[in-house]
């Protein structure tokens, strides 16, 4: 078993922390601040210090409640208690920061990631299977240069416009409103979902569990994450950084317009495979420090994924969406994915639309800090 993801860990969605009482207005609030007993990930915005959590949980195969204490699946408090394997945690963030401080420069080459790919105790062998085996499909994503021989980046992005309506029928298309589903990792049931997206960015997904609503939402400055208190410990997550740089980016990804400014410093790769198919990968720098990375299918020329990723004391905090299912909307002659599958390091969800409506007309307040109950 690779990752057993738990319900509490998939909750932790698209990320991430509290608008802490006690930090100023113009940032974000710190994980010493928020949380109670934080010795080596101090300094960090809340959001990016629970993408840490997604990080170890990854790394080494484990749910949040193997490290925290069985009760903390039940009460938020219980995290701060420590366990010998938080201890143990500690020391290993410590002993990786002093690998790369000696061997390499400071630069984060070694992470937990590095050593245990998915378990906890990390491979002193060699795995005779691995090295005779068919090895799992590379996942495009890390930084590159402008590849030799390949396209600019805006011809294959070109060739996307072209092929889900051409640039005068996209240019048109600005907003969307649709009723859906969403269904998460380890989910038997499909939730009830709403979404409004448009071109500038601003977004809203809003879910329904039997747990009461999840809603994210960017309103073209600020990110939010609000869900009920036993999903999560705090009323309201603010997301920042790179987190809402790629909120806004999954947004403007639905309006093909937008995606050449979308992201700075263009560059296309080497060509690859997913799911047994060519792409062609380019890539861009978001504007908080952030890289995301986009495969489109060589043949059809539909966008099939985007990876992003951002900073974080332990290793890069990655999501990845893939887009199947394209369709017209409504009768604007334009096709976007009435499917995706968004993955982030310690869950996934699956979200497929039915009622799409084009260019409606949504109230601002769709896209503001969810109120607060
Ligand atoms: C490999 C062990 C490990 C795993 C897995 C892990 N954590 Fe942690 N967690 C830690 C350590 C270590 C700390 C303390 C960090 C510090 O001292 O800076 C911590 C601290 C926390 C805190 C702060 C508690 C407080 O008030 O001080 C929360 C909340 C938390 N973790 C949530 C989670 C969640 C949610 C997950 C699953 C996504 C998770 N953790 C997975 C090791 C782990
Ligand atoms: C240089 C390699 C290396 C790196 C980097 C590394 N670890 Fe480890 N880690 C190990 C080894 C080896 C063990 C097993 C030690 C043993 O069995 O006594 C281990 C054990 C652990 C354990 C105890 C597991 C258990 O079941 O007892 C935890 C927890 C852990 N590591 C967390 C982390 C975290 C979190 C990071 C990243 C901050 C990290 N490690 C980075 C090599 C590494």
């Amino acid at each position: 078993m690779r990752l057993a993801i738990g319900t509490t860990a998939a909750l932790w969605v698209i990320g991430l922390c509290a608008a802490g009482a006690q930090a100023p207005a113009d940032r974000p609030p710190m994980s010493e601040e928020v949380f109670k007993n934080i010795q080596v990930l101090k300094g960090i915005p809340v959001d990016q210090f629970m993408g840490t959590m997604g990080f170890f949980s990854s790394s080494l195969g484990l749910n949040c409640t193997d490290c925290h204490s069985y009760d903390s699946g039940g009460d938020w408090a219980k995290y701060a208690d420590d366990t010998p394997l938080k201890r143990r945690a500690r020391l290993m963030v410590t002993m990786m920061q002093k690998i790369n401080a000696d061997n390499f420069g400071g630069r984060q080459m070694v992470t937990c990631n590095t050593c245990h790919r998915g378990v906890t105790n990390p491979n002193v062998m060699p795995s005779i299977d691995l090295l005779y085996g068919t090895p799992p499909p590379e996942e495009p994503g890390d930084p590159f240069a402008q590849a030799q021989g390949q396209p600019a980046a805006e011809s294959i992005i070109d060739k996307y416009i072209a092929a889900v309506g051409g640039a005068q029928k996209v240019a048109a298309f600005t907003s969307f409103t649709g009723a859906g589903t969403y269904r998460g990792y380890d989910d038997s049931e499909e939730t009830p979902l709403e979404v409004a997206m448009t071109s500038i960015g601003q977004y809203y997904t809003d879910g329904h569990p039997a747990s009461g609503p999840h809603i994210t939402t960017f309103d073209g400055r600020q990110a939010w994450y609000n869900a009920p208190p036993t999903d999560r410990p705090f009323p309201f997550i603010a997301l920042t950084g790179v987190e809402m740089d790629g909120l806004k980016l999954q947004s403007q990804l639905f309006f093909p317009a937008q995606i050449k400014g979308a992201l700075r410093n263009w560059r296309t790769g080497f060509g690859t495979e997913i799911n047994d198919r060519r792409v062609n990968v380019v890539q861009g720098n978001l504007g908080t420090g952030g890289i995301a990375t986009l495969a489109f299918d060589a043949e059809t020329g539909l966008l099939v994924r985007m990876l992003r990723y951002g900073p974080s004391p332990v290793g890069r905090i990655v999501t990845r969406v893939d887009y199947t299912d394209y369709r017209e909307v409504g009768n604007t002659g334009v096709k976007m994915p009435f499917k995706w599958t968004m993955s982030w390091l310690d869950g996934r969800n699956v979200y497929s639309l039915m009622n799409v409506q084009a260019n409606p007309r949504i109230d601002a307040a769709r896209f503001a800090k969810p109120a607060a109950r």
